[in-house]
């Protein structure tokens, strides 16, 4: 009883044909006597037909399969009789009748029935390869192996070679806190799972691959969340001998063949690009969602000498006063309003300034510090009319682009201004190599210390040695190096970024000054890759993709979780295995080590 086809493949054109089939039991229904299963398997279900008149052991059989019993069954495929096809079912104008039967398994009954219906989340990654029986889970998984065949198709087609890593490594730079492997052999030290191959790749150019890709798994012991997982996969790439230009258009390439396989779809490239000053100032994110307009519009210049001091004292104090407008929303209620303040406000704005335009009055809370002039010209330059609402924050750009960005993003998915089925694929680029650290009053690198300066501010980077401006200053030279990094951008999702990198031990010293790191500390912790470098390290530069969020988006789920066979949950844990557990005292012994925790 090999199977001969897959369930969901049948359909008129079998008809006639005898056909072997291995599955599970979908569900059993007892019609006076004709008992129908549905059986399923990766490929969908079809619907099987038992006779007692015509076939009394086969029958006698189906009675007994339960759901989830796995079953061989061999019969001739016929059409279902008039007015019995179902429409929702790929092989909904067919049905098998099951002449011979085998029972390869028996089941006990699933905590959940397979279906469409999703069970408790917790449920479903304690039973996880039940879970995965559901046709929804199945195809994620056929999409994900499509899309990583498809980046492999493409890397292999373009001289690239597949190159792994180590999982038991060193610190690397990105910053994230890291996994720790207790080294037995050498008492007292440990391994770091690797964040990213992001050193090695950058090795493996030294020694001369060239083009190196990877379906990297990476480990990061940070919070998890809808789009972060402690363990998940990049589209890992590194090139030598390339410009900024080289790599972004390979990986639109890779987007666009990946995109072909797994959806059909043809990309127009290249992808727009955006720099980081234009995506902040016109949707206050670097990761803008450019599906749907609702821009932020600087309002500053109108409020400047406005009677409302909130406004004033942000603007003299280096700060920004933009608006947005919502259409249609001016029926909101007073606690509508109230809530969007609220989420503005956990966004870090003190507060959300707001107008309702009525017909013929407006609403608003800050209406007594405006003029009627100054008001008519705020909703001209954001285009209100009638019906609206315009919202608008002031403070520091930062905080302005973060609430405006969050009420826009917000407002866009109430109104439904947010278009399906869109690939909207964008770039951001020069973005500031170095973000000023308030806390500890420093330049840190935006992405890290190895991301080279766009070559036309190599001299500002210069000039921050020689400047009277205070560190942190907007005057300050540093603050306006912009630095060869990218951010690959679908859907208002980071789905990669990368850098060039800074080959050449001049211009690192350079880079390593300003962030205040000197060579020798730098050589502790990354020693190896800077004497790697003293070898003719050839200019070069990468970038990783984020797999599980690239499938995500494709498959239309709201968590990477769904695209991973084995997540962790939003706790940390897997309820499937239990993971983690305390171990043995001994085993703690064996690797030198003792807990604080008591089990
Ligand atoms: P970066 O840290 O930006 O760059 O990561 C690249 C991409 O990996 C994905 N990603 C994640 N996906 C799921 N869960 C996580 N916890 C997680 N963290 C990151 C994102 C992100 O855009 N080595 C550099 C790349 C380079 O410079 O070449 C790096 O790792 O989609
Ligand atoms: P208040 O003067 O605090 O009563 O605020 C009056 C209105 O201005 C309220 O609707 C506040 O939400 C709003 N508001 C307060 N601070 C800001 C700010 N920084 N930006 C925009 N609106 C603000």
């Amino acid at each position: 009883m090999k199977r001969t086809h897959h369930c969901g493949e049948l359909r008129t054109e079998h008809i006639g044909q005898e056909v072997v089939l291995n599955g599970w039991v979908q569900r059993s229904r007892d019609h006076g006597g004709v008992i129908f299963i549905d059986l399923r398997d990766r490929s969908g279900l079809v619907q099987l037909v038992f006779n007692p008149e015509i076939q009394p052991e086969p029958h006698k059989m189906a009675e007994e399969a339960k759901n989830e019993y796995v079953l061989a069954i061999k019969g001739p495929v016929r059409h279902r009789p008039e007015g019995t096809e179902n429409p929702n079912l790929a092989t909904g104008e067919v049905e098998v009748v099951a002449e011979q039967v085998e029972v390869l398994n028996v089941a006990k009954t699933p905590p959940f029935m397979i279906g469409d219906e999703e069970p408790d989340e917790q449920v479903r990654l304690r039973y996880r390869y039940l879970d995965l029986r559901r046709p929804r889970m199945a195809k994620i998984l056929e999409l994900r192996h499509r899309m990583t065949s498809a980046v492999r198709e493409f890397f292999n087609s373009e001289g690239f070679y597949e190159i792994e890593t180590p999982m038991l490594w060193k610190s690397t730079p990105e910053g994230a806190r890291e996994f720790l492997v207790p080294a037995r052999l050498v008492p007292g030290t440990f391994f770091v799972l690797p964040q990213s191959p992001q050193l090695c790749k950058q090795l493996l150019m030294v020694a001369g691959v060239e083009r190196y890709y990877q379906i990297a798994r990476c480990f990061r012991d940070e919070d998890s969340r809808a789009d972060r997982q402690p363990e998940f996969t990049q589209i890992d790439v590194e090139m030598s001998f390339v410009d900024q230009d080289d790599v972004l258009s390979t990986v639109e390439r890779m987007c666009a063949h990946v995109m072909k396989i797994a959806t059909g779809v043809d990309l127009p490239l290249p992808f727009p690009r955006y720099t980081y000053a234009e995506a902040m100032a016109r949707w206050g994110s670097d990761k803008p969602d450019t599906r749907f307009g609702m821009e932020l519009v600087d309002i500053g210049d109108l409020v400047a000498d406005s009677g409302f001091k909130v406004f004033r004292n942000a603007l003299e104090s280096g700060g920004q006063v933009k608006a947005i407008n919502a259409p249609g929303c001016g029926d909101y209620s007073r606690k509508e309003i109230d809530d969007l303040i609220d989420l503005s406000k956990r966004f870090g704005a003190k507060g959300l300034a707001s107008w309702i335009l009525g017909e013929g009055e407006i609403k608003s809370q800050v209406a007594k510090f405006l003029t009627e002039e100054q008001m008519q010209a705020i909703f001209n330059r954001v285009g209100a009319t009638t019906g609206d609402l315009v919202l608008a924050v002031a403070d520091k750009p930062g905080i302005v682009a973060e609430a405006l960005n969050r009420i826009r993003l917000e407002m866009g998915g109430r109104l439904n201004m947010i278009p399906e089925g869109v690939w909207d694929f964008h770039w951001v680029v020069d973005f500031p190599l170095f973000g000023w650290n308030e806390k500890e009053s420093r330049y840190d690198p935006m992405h890290h210390p190895f991301c080279a300066p766009n070559p036309e501010d190599i001299d500002l980077l210069r000039q921050g040695y020689d400047t009277t401006a205070e560190p942190g200053h907007p005057g300050h030279p540093w603050g306006k190096v912009r630095a060869s990094l990218y951010d690959l951008v679908l859907n208002g999702y980071e789905l990669g970024g990368g850098s060039i990198r800074t080959h050449r031990r001049d211009l690192q010293e350079l880079v390593f000054g300003a962030i205040g790191l000197d060579f020798e500390h730098a050589k502790e912790r990354f020693g190896f890759l800077l004497e790697a470098f003293e070898y003719g390290a050839p200019p070069h530069g990468g970038i990783a993709c984020g797999l599980d969020r690239f499938v995500a988006i494709l498959s239309g789920c709201d968590s990477i979780r769904d695209v991973i066979a084995f997540p962790k949950t939003a706790t940390f844990t897997c309820p499937l295995s239990g993971a983690p557990t305390p171990v043995e005292e001994a085993a703690l012994k064996d690797l030198h080590l003792r807990s604080l925790v008591e089990h």
